[in-house]
């Protein structure tokens, strides 16, 4: 099946990451998609970051000879074809058979940076065997300091060139929704239930994932459970695993360990991207880990400005958090960032058609891109600055 061709669950051929949504809420069970599309709490935040882009209004510019729209960039030491990273995205192997393999041959394909969640279900060795660039590896730090350089050991080795060190999870935001579906565990008898028909509803993602996507393991925490058996095996321990005691002064640890790129990933605040810069991250990823963790929080494009203002280029800038198109990137860039990273918008693609579905949801991306750039009158990504914006003073 082609990226156009219909979908007989949607009746649409799918046009835009918001078509891979609905596609992935017909075929994941839904506790797996409430799991990628729900946010902590009341999910304002969540919501407030989507909203942000839309709200956000282009400028059209006519007549400025657009003929050589160039969406690539050079960013942390490669060319990509678009400023655009594959977000770290914990169990995307229950999406889809094998989902972070899936995902990084997609963004190869792209040539666009994939990277690895710490609870990936593909260890980093698996993604070493079918990965055609350097892929990057993200790190939580666990309180067993000794596995945390196990890992980065295990990441160089496989030629991981960018670490991604996600310092907004010293400990877990709820989610509601989560909770409901029983998938932060304890559930009832009946909920058991619930979630087992909601399973054995959904025969086609059965035969795809947990039955033609053994082993359903956190693969890079393996060593670490060499008895486990299943996720809920994992699931204790990973929770157990979080360190709240994490500060400044890990990243002097981190630093002594890893000799690639880091990229601190989970920065709101002017001061600490200040500081980050200053202690010589080569990148920070402005995030609200998707409004995944603490709700009230602004939206990532309201925080950029002003921080990319403080860094002064100091140190490069990734955002995330509620990117559902190449206009969205386009308006991220022009507000102050060097890359963006997406994370349910990989995500829903995968659950919808695999690896297929992610190459069409990167394909729409760039597109969107090249169409956003045109009618904004620029030709280059370093001409995107707040000239393409219309100021809120203007409308
Ligand atoms: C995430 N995110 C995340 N971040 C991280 O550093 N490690 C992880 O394992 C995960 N896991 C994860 C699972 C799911 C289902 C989602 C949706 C997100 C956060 C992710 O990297 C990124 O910051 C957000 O997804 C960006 O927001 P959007 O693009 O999803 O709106």
């Amino acid at each position: 099946m082609g990226p156009s061709a219909k979908d007989s669950s949607l009746n649409i051929a799918p046009a835009c990451v918001e078509d891979y949504r609905e596609l992935a809420r017909k075929r994941l069970p839904r506790q797996f998609f409430d799991y990628i599309d729900g946010h902590a709490y009341q999910e304002k935040t969540g919501h407030n970051n989507v909203k942000a882009f839309e709200d956000l209004q282009l400028r059209q510019r006519i007549l400025r000879d657009v003929s050589r729209v160039d969406t690539s960039t050079h960013f942390l030491g490669r060319d990509m074809d678009m400023p655009v990273i594959l977000a770290p995205v914990g169990l995307t192997g229950c999406f889809a058979k094998r989902g972070e393999v899936q995902g990084l041959k997609a963004a190869n394909k792209a040539n666009v940076p994939f990277t690895l969640s710490t609870v990936g279900i593909c260890s980093i060795e698996e993604l070493q065997q079918a990965a055609t660039q350097p892929f990057w590896f993200q790190l939580y730090v666990i309180k067993d300091r000794q596995y945390c350089i196990r890992l980065l050991e295990r990441a160089k080795a496989a030629g991981c060139d960018t670490l991604v060190f996600t310092v907004d999870l010293p400990v877990l935001g709820e989610r509601y929704r989560d909770t409901r579906n029983g998938l932060s565990g304890n559930g009832s008898l009946l909920g058991n239930l619930k979630r087992a028909w909601d399973i054995i509803s959904h025969p086609k993602w059965v035969l795809d994932v947990p039955i033609g996507g053994k082993p359903l393991t956190f693969g890079n925490l393996q060593e670490a459970l060499p008895d486990a058996q299943g996720l809920n095996d994992f699931k204790g321990w990973v929770d157990d695993q979080f360190d709240p005691s994490i500060s400044w002064q890990d990243l002097n640890w981190i630093r002594d360990h890893w000799h690639g790129n880091i990229v601190l990933k989970g920065i709101l605040d002017v001061e600490d991207a200040k500081q980050a810069a200053a202690i010589g991250a080569d990148a920070i990823v402005v995030s609200n880990h998707g409004g995944r963790q603490l709700d009230g929080v602004p939206a990532t494009l309201s925080a950029l400005p002003d921080i990319a203002q403080a860094v002064q280029g100091k140190t490069k800038i990734i955002v995330d958090s509620g990117i559902r198109s190449g206009l969205d990137v386009v308006k991220a860039l022009a507000s102050g960032a060097d890359a963006c990273m997406i994370g349910r918008a990989w995500s829903y693609a995968l659950a919808a058609r695999g690896e297929q579905g992610v190459s069409h949801v990167l394909a729409i991306m760039k597109n969107e891109m090249r169409v956003a750039m045109s009618l904004t009158g620029v030709n280059n990504i370093t001409e995107l600055n707040s000239s393409v914006l219309i100021k809120p003073s203007e409308r």
